[in-house]
């Protein structure tokens, strides 16, 4: 990571926009997230789920986040998104770090998602941390392309 000064904190209210935007122009990629355009921005906004959400903050800007869905059963599911000109400076990284810090704090004993096959920036992200592949699933996702794309999950023991 370079000099410039990033802050990961939890999500407050006046993020709400900021969350949605970033989550649209992600969305607009068509590659790693499995929403599909339009975005609605004020509807996302309005229902963005600030518990469990982490932003990563650059010179007051929110750059990304991660939310972390905690289940009842102990695990909690994981899903991240960065503006594209943030990625590949170790924000990701970041992110994930606390994302894990917090979860151990709550007494999860395990991490999970799911990703694309063919999203290799994330996988590696992921993979770094110690998460390994517990199954694919063929053809699962049919995009608005009609294309069927395969996903992975990941699992990640903090036992
Ligand atoms: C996935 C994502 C969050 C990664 O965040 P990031 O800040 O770019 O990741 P980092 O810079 O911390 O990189 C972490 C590791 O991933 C790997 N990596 C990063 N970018 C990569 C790339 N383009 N190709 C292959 N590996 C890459 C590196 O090995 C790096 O490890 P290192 O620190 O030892 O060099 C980011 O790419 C993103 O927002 N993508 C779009 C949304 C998305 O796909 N979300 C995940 C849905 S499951």
């Amino acid at each position: 990571m370079s000099a410039t000064p990033l802050s990961i904190r939890p999500a407050v209210d006046a993020d709400r926009v900021p969350l949605a935007r970033i989550f649209a122009a992600v969305v607009e990629e068509d590659a790693g997230l499995g929403t599909e355009p339009p975005v609605d921005i004020d509807a996302r906004a309005a229902s963005w789920t600030l518990d469990g959400t982490l932003v990563a903050v650059v010179d007051s800007e929110i750059v990304g986040s991660l939310h972390l869905d905690a289940s009842r059963h102990g695990y909690g599911e994981l899903g991240m998104a960065l503006r594209r000109e943030w990625r590949g400076k170790g924000i990701g990284s970041a992110l994930l770090s606390a994302a894990i810090e917090d979860a151990r704090t709550r007494g999860l004993h395990k991490l999970s998602l799911s990703v694309f096959a063919h999203n290799e920036p994330a996988i590696a992200l992921y993979r770094k941390f110690g998460f390994v592949q517990e199954g694919r699933r063929v053809k699962h996702y049919r995009r608005a392309s009609g294309e069927l794309w395969d996903t992975i999950d990941m699992g990640l023991l903090l036992l």
